[in-house]
């Protein structure tokens, strides 16, 4: 079974990743891995850190030779910003007075909820752990996923569909409008559609003008995914599930759709599914669909249609003009506490959404194809596959 931890703290020495259950003999690119790092750090609206970090993946274990070798993978990816915190956030006990206080918590962070839960006086150690700084730990092992699954012929990518109001949520962006966007080297938000980017840049301004914040809808799609990954036989073993969960744990996700869901919830049936058709030669099977409304899954069994899955993000919560809360020693009113904040992070959210879905497409597909070694997982891929086209 393939399975993945992170651990590490935003403002710490390092992060680490661990993947266990990749198979044996898949070249791993550090090129490749490293690539999605940056693209993760990139889009219009991030804050100063990003231009302190410029990640890159250091294998720990698992690869030799430039190859997977069955052990679990460990991957470390150093903090730059730690010199700057050496002092404030030391392992041993260190000089108190240097510590950095979170004295007030900020509405929407985990915060609040956090000091209560571990009895801390303040959100220091909270927002450590809390901050997507941990995000980049899955982008690396992501980045490992999309390479096994590129050997079974499936691709992962995203795109921004909405900045704040600026949105382009009710049109389907083609998968060659959206392949073009991973290979910028200058990234604005990620969109397909230039005018609606320029809407989205606009959105950001404003609050960049105004020391608020903006949250938005990055979409997720996995291409030539073969029909049969997930099951309806239990509940925890569904791909819509899995793929809800998996990204809706990324930081500030509020909410995910498959496919067309929020719209379908209000359309009639006949307007929603998607037809069937058959044309010998097409596709996986054969059989044809008129549009992809289910996003690629039905009965949380993939379809053989393209997945989109698309994650909804709240805005970012350190705002600097802060929202009222209370002191945590005083319990009197305050503003909340401003650290260096990003304003917009759709982007990048959707590139650590990739990993998400890559991971929880990777896992299904050891599932249902197994092997300790690629060459026999993509043996019995090749069975499976030329068991549909003779179906
Ligand atoms: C890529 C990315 C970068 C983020 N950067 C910030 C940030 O700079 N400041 C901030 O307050 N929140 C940021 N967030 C959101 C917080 O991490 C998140 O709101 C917080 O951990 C509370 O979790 P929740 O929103 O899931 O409830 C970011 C989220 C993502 C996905």
């Amino acid at each position: 079974m393939l399975r993945y931890f992170t651990s590490g703290e935003s403002h710490g020495e390092a992060l680490v990743a661990f993947l266990s259950g990749f198979p044996a003999g898949l070249s791993i690119g550090q090129e490749f891995v490293d690539r999605d790092l940056w693209r993760r750090q990139q889009g219009y609206g991030r804050g100063g850190r990003m231009k302190i970090e410029s990640d890159k993946a250091h294998f720990l274990s698992g690869i030799r030779h430039g190859k997977t070798i069955g052990s679990p993978i460990a991957v470390l990816l150093e903090n730059r910003d730690w010199q700057n915190w050496k002092e404030s956030l030391p392992v041993e006990p260190g000089d108190a007075k240097k510590h950095k206080r979170v004295p007030s918590p900020r509405p929407g962070h985990a915060d609040l909820a956090g000091a209560l839960k571990y009895d801390f006086t303040e959100a220091r150690y909270v927002l450590e752990r809390a901050s997507a700084r941990e995000s980049a730990a899955r982008v690396a092992i992501g980045a490992l996923a999309k390479l096994f699954l590129r050997e079974l012929g499936i691709e992962v990518l995203s795109h921004v569909i909405a900045v704040g109001a600026a949105s382009i949520a009710d049109r389907e962006i083609a998968w060659e409008r959206i392949v073009p966007l991973s290979q910028k080297n200058e990234v604005l938000l990620s969109c397909a559609d230039a005018d609606a980017e320029q809407c989205m840049k606009e959105e950001v301004d404003k609050v960049l003008r105004t020391g608020d914040s903006v949250g938005g809808v990055f979409e997720v799609v996995a291409h030539d995914v073969p029909p049969g990954l997930g099951t309806y036989a239990q509940w925890d073993e569904r791909l819509d599930a899995m793929l809800a969960s998996a990204v809706m744990s990324l930081q500030a996700v509020k909410a995910v759709e498959i496919g067309a869901g929020i719209h379908a919830a209000y359309s009639p049936g006949s307007a929603v599914h998607d037809e069937i058709g058959y044309h010998r030669n097409s596709g996986f099977s054969g059989f044809t669909r008129t549009h992809n409304n289910a996003g690629g899954i039905e009965g949380g069994v993939s379809n053989g249609q393209e997945i989109r899955v698309r994650g909804y993000l709240k805005p970012i919560s350190t705002l600097r003009r802060p929202l009222q809360s209370v002191d945590f020693s005083t319990r009197e009113p305050v503003k909340a506490a401003y650290e260096r904040s990003d304003v917009c992070v759709v982007p990048a959210a959707g590139v650590a959404a990739e990993a998400m879905v890559a991971l929880t497409l990777a896992r299904c597909a050891l599932d249902k194809f197994g092997g300790d070694s690629l060459r026999e997982t993509k043996r019995n891929c090749t069975g499976y596959l030329e068991q549909l086209k003779s179906y």
